[in-house]
């Protein structure tokens, strides 16, 4: 599929995981991606992997929690690229934080990245997006309307992400610019292998229950999906989240 031909995609989080398969499978089907993300080593193995074809890869470091580097990454995604067409924010974190040992760092740093971060990219790309074309991808996760025991904070940054879309979505309606909350369930990434996902003192029954009928996705599963959403396949669908967790909470 060529789906992307043409199109210059705005990409965070593009140096690993979900972010990673996202820029590999848009540059593959023909886009030009400006991938962002902190990590600058992670960036380059991203382009190291970039398959053959007419897809490019421009990267960029920048921190999404800073309103100044954000203005920075977007005006120069829009000069590299010749303008920006959709917009996909992938770049977040996780924290496990039991309610007896939640800090107000913990809700800062989670908020700062997964909310301040996709809003900040929101207002700078929607300044180029085309009326009547552009698209904006935001991550969400099955946890901002599922609740699961040590994931209050991060849930509560989801749901700001999922909430922030929806009321986005209807305010740009007008410009017929789409804005797609897609809500992964678990997937197979760096940031779920991480030894404090689930720490082991914590009674973690409720997660051995849980089972995904489809089994554990990896990362190029969600990307197909951000690739369905972002693309003209999806051009009626807006304001209205993509949950994409083979079934974990039928
Ligand atoms: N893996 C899952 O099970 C899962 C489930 C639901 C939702 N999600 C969401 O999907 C997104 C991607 O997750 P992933 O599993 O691929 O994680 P990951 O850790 O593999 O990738 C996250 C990327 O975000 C980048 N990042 C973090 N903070 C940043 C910052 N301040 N500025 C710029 N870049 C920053 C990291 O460097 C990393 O490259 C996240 O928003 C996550 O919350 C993941």
């Amino acid at each position: 599929m060529n789906r992307f031909e043409g199109v210059n995609v705005l990409l965070t989080g593009a140096a690993s995981g979900i972010g990673r398969a996202t820029a590999l499978r848009l540059a593959a089907e023909g886009a030009a991606v400006f991938g962002v993300d902190l990590s600058g080593s992670g960036l380059r193995e991203t382009a190291d992997s970039l398959p053959p074809g007419p897809g490019r890869l421009h990267t960029h470091v920048a921190d999404v929690c800073d309103e100044s580097a954000v203005v920075d990454a977007v005006a120069c995604a829009a000069r590299e690229l010749g303008g920006i067409d959709v917009l996909v924010n992938v770049a977040g974190v996780h924290r496990t934080t039991p309610i007896d040992r939640l800090t107000a760092e913990d809700l800062r740093h989670l908020f700062s990245v997964n909310v301040v971060g996709t809003a900040l990219f929101c207002r700078e790309a929607l300044r180029h997006l085309p009326d009547g074309e552009g698209v904006i991808v935001n991550v969400a996760s099955s946890s901002a309307t599922h609740g699961n025991p040590y994931m209050s904070a991060y849930s509560a940054s989801k749901g700001a992400v999922l909430a922030f879309s929806l009321c986005l979505a209807s305010e740009v309606a007008h410009r017929r610019i789409r804005v797609v909350p897609v809500s992964p369930g678990t997937v197979a990434t760096p940031l779920t292998a991480r030894p404090d996902m689930l720490p082991s003192d914590l009674d973690t029954s409720y997660y051995q229950r849980i089972r995904a009928p489809f089994g554990a996705a990896g990362p190029e599963q969600i990307a197909g999906v951000i690739a369905f959403a972002a693309s003209p396949d999806a051009g009626y669908l807006t304001g209205a989240e993509i949950r994409a967790d083979g079934g974990s909470h039928i």
